[in-house]
Order: structure tokens, then C-alpha cells, then sequence
């Protein structure tokens, strides 16, 4: 297993949109491994193959204290949603910066497993949260994009100024 390289806010290529994944295969449980190790190891509670720089429809979850409650979701869709519910929320994409974003409260889920199997999750309170916020990297979103333009730009200059520092 590997640790992969998160890619830092913001960066352009965390704009580009996933593909769907065609085929379930060695190299897509390949991936999932070192997603979810580079996960634990951040710590976070959640990855999407963007992050990585994989723009595959590839999400990992999970939200855990005991780090075995993995959620794995190949070409994850939403297939119901209700509700609503606001959540501060952080992004291994975004080092250090937590805000407070509005999400479906409840949502059911249809994606494929690690073996390519297809299976529906409900999920509610943070996992919801958590796919929805994964989901959105898949098709180039970050959360800090909810947020109005001025706290937008004060947080890309934070964050550069913190990447000049540490260079
Ligand atoms: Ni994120």
C-alpha cells in the first residue's frame, strides 16, 4: 500500500470532473487501498479519487474513531435525498480550515462495491454529510465554493501565503 499525494486547494486540477469507472478491477482495489490508507493516515474521514488526482468516480469513507467502518463507493449516485442540515465541515484539500456548509440531512445512496457489486446505503447525520461532501470533489467542487466570493478569496490567500511559508 501507498500513501498518495492530496492535492491543496487551490488547485486547478481539483476542478476536473470524474469519470465513471467501466470496470471494477485490480487496479480500482488497488487504488481504493491506498485511498483509504492515505485517508487514515491524514487523518480524515473521507477521500474522493480527485484528491489524488485519479478523476475516476471513486469515493472513501469512513467516519469511524476505530478506523473499520469503511464505506467504499465506486460511481456513487443520489438517489433520494430529504431534509436539511448544516455541518462544519473540513477537507484534506483545504489544511486548516473549517466552515459551515448546508447539506440533505438524509440521503440514499447507490454505488458499486470493491468486488463491482451494486448495493443502495441510507445514511443520515455525518456519513450523509461526509458522501455528499466526496461526491462533490467528483465533479470538481470544493466545499469552501458554498461560501459567499469574499470569504472565497480570503481563504485561497490564506492558503497560498501558508504554501509560500512552508516552501
Ligand atoms: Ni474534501
Amino acid at each position: 500500500m501507498a500513501i498518495l499525494k492530496i492535492l491543496q486547494y487551490p488547485d486547478e486540477r481539483l476542478h476536473k470532473i470524474a469519470k465513471k469507472v467501466t470496470q471494477v478491477d485490480e487496479s480500482t482495489r488497488k487504488l481504493v487501498r491506498n485511498m483509504a490508507e492515505t485517508m487514515y493516515a491524514a487523518p480524515g474521514v473521507g477521500l474522493a479519487a480527485t484528491q489524488v488526482d485519479v478523476h475516476e468516480c471513486i469515493i472513501v469513507v469512513d467516519i469511524s474513531e476505530t478506523h473499520d467502518q469503511l464505506n467504499i463507493l465506486i460511481n456513487p449516485e443520489i438517489i433520494s435525498s430529504s431534509g436539511e442540515e448544516e455541518c462544519e465541515e473540513g477537507c484534506l484539500s483545504v489544511p486548516g480550515i473549517y466552515e459551515t456548509v448546508s447539506r440533505a440531512a438524509r440521503i440514499t445512496v447507490r454505488a458499486l462495491n470493491e468486488k463491482g457489486e451494486i448495493f443502495t446505503l441510507n445514511a443520515e447525520g455525518l456519513l450523509a454529510v461526509c458522501i455528499q461532501h466526496e461526491m462533490d470533489h467528483l465533479i470538481g467542487k470544493v466545499f469552501v465554493e458554498y461560501l459567499s466570493q469574499l470569504k472565497q478569496t480570503r481563504i485561497r490567500a490564506k492558503l497560498k501565503k501558508r504554501l509560500r511559508e512552508t516552501m
